[in-house]
């Protein structure tokens, strides 16, 4: 059994890969993460590099006390303009991640056509062994609209592919778009950086929102020291959702390889994410929050996974979940039954069925007792009840 897998050609030590992030900006910080990250990651991605930009705004990291470790909201862009003392940190990160058995993707971001050129020779000279295109950066600022940058770029399937042209045209390693959810086509997007050469994609980008205001001033949770907000990128477990219908689509559509990207926090959801198609993933927020344990608890987790489902490698249950996935809806029906030997009569159920939905459920002899002429199998009563014991069947 191995946690192994291939990318593009280059070999994972296991399918966990540390996404761009706060700490990648340095050189130098890369260099204290590896010797930790080389057990359980199979590399790591950088922070986005922008030439002639580096503005800070703090606090740029929020939560709220209601979704603490769900999801966070990122005010970009803290990126970075390369200078060469971080080249130079880069290039050591490099050859220390390769002595380890760990891989290192640049990424970069042009904000014209001929910088993504520049930025690719630069950061490939560095040693990196693939080059991610930030088309995604969720940031609404002036910067960006007057340059086409961030996720404008990738929200506009035309400079999308001029970008990907560009970086590949000076490329001699790997090219991945990074692609953001916020688009009406993700496949429209993704296809046109396939046409212009892309050799694999990363998706998501954090997604665009207000994470929360403050009721007590009204002030938005996501602003600064002096009370200036952002719309900017929200992160961590909430958007799983969003990242797994991008990517299932992605999979099924486009013939490339695809990074999964977006809430991952344990080997369960990066499961998730390999079994609707992605080589590997990239942990962000989940790592930021939990640090170097995270990736031995995945990798231990991924083991016994693979030992219980009896699969030799990752690959084997890659895809694995595409099959379910319909575009034409056929009509069934199904009934609600009830495990009387979970279920405690809490009538969470029934409160929920009788007031909203279609009255099929009452708790007598303290069990929930469904009515087979009013359900509809509808589904509601299983997403509230606590103890797991209500299934459907089909009728
Ligand atoms: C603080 C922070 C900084 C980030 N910086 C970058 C960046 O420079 N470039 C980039 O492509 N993505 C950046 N991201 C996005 C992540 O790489 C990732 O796509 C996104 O957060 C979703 O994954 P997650 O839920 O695991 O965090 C950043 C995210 C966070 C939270």
């Amino acid at each position: 059994m191995s946690l192994k897998v291939d990318f593009l050609g280059m070999e994972l030590k296991t399918p966990f890969l540390v996404g761009s992030g706060p700490w990648l900006g340095e050189g130098s910080r890369i260099v204290q993460m590896i010797p930790k990250l080389a057990e359980n990651w199979g590399g790591v991605v950088t922070k986005t590099y922008i030439k002639d930009f580096n503005i800070r705004w703090n606090p740029h990291l929020w939560s709220t006390r209601k979704y603490r470790g769900i999801g966070m909201q990122n005010a970009g862009p803290k990126l970075t303009d390369p200078t060469s003392e971080e080249l130079e940190g880069l290039r050591k990160s490099c050859s220390m991640a390769h002595d380890e058995g760990l891989i290192v993707i640049g990424s970069i971001m042009g904000r014209w056509v001929s910088e993504w050129g520049e930025l690719v020779t630069m950061m490939q000279e560095s040693g990196v062994d693939a080059i991610e295109l930030n088309l995604s950066c969720p940031a609404r600022i002036d910067a960006f609209k007057d340059h086409k940058t961030g996720y404008i770029i990738g929200q506009n399937a035309d400079l999308a592919a001029e970008a990907v042209h560009a970086a590949k045209q000076a490329a001699s390693v790997p090219v991945i778009p990074k692609l953001t959810s916020n688009v009406t086509s993700v496949v429209e997007i993704a296809g046109a950086c396939q046409q212009a050469g892309a050799d694999a994609l990363s998706a998501i980008n954090t997604v665009p929102g207000i994470i929360g205001i403050d009721v007590e001033t009204g002030i938005p949770l996501s602003s600064d020291v002096n009370d200036r907000a952002w719309v900017s990128g929200v992160s961590g477990p909430m958007i799983k959702p969003i990242g797994l219908r991008i990517v299932s689509e992605l999979s099924r559509e486009i013939d490339l390889p695809i990074l999964g990207i977006g809430g991952i926090d344990g080997w369960e959801s990066a499961a998730e994410y390999i079994m609707v198609g992605a080589s590997a993933v990239q942990v962000c927020t989940a790592f930021m929050w939990k640090g170097y344990p995270l990736g031995e608890a995945m990798c231990k987790g991924l083991q016994g996974y693979l030992a219980h489902k009896g699969y030799e490698k990752v690959s084997d249950f890659q895809g694995s979940s595409l099959k379910y996935f319909s575009d034409s809806l056929e009509s069934c029906s199904a009934l609600a039954v009830i495990d009387e030997d979970r279920c405690n009569g809490c009538g969470e159920c029934e409160t929920a069925c009788t007031d909203s939905s279609y009255g099929a459920i009452s708790i007598e002899a303290e069990r929930a007792v469904v009515d087979e002429r009013s359900c509809v199998g509808c589904g509601l009563c299983r997403t509230i009840c606590r103890r797991e014991a209500i299934r459907y069947v089909a009728v």
